[in-house]
């Protein structure tokens, strides 16, 4: 499994996209330490706040099945289904993936396979809130 093949798969959850108020569909392809995938899209709500990203789709699908370590996720999404531009988490999802997935996880981002960028998640959310602050 590679950054194309879960960019392929990443474009293939957004089909699965609800985003009637935005338009704009997200997919998210997440990769478990041991090999098993699970893929996420956005599923938005007429009360807005409720929508959920695609990212913490799979990742709540994921840990809801049991698992406990992940390698690397790929989100795709553009407005009306068309890909133009990398699809960044938004803060909250990054926040969410790093109480799961350590300093090393890679996020991919990407417009086609052959235009994947790669970001470690301790880069993309630094000085970030965690359970040590808590004591635990
Ligand atoms: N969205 C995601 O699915 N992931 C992100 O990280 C950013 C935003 C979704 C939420 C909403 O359905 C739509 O994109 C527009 O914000």
């Amino acid at each position: 499994m590679d950054k194309k093949d879960l960019f392929n798969i990443a474009k293939d959850a957004m089909k699965h996209s609800c985003a009637s108020y935005s338009n704009y569909n997200v997919g998210a392809a997440l990769l478990c330490k041991n090999g098993n995938l699970y893929k996420g899209c956005n599923i938005e709500n007429a009360s807005y706040s409720l929508t959920n990203c695609a990212e913490r789709t799979a990742i709540f699908i994921a840990i809801a099945n049991g698992e406990k370590e992940f390698e690397a996720i790929c989100i795709v999404g553009g407005k009306n289904g068309v890909i133009t531009d990398y699809a960044m988490p938004c803060g909250a999802c990054r926040q969410v993936l790093s109480e799961f997935c350590d300093a090393e996880f890679k996020v991919y981002v990407g417009t086609d396979e052959n235009n994947i960028n790669e970001f470690k998640l301790a880069d993309l959310l630094p000085y970030s809130f965690d359970k040590s602050k808590l004591g635990e």
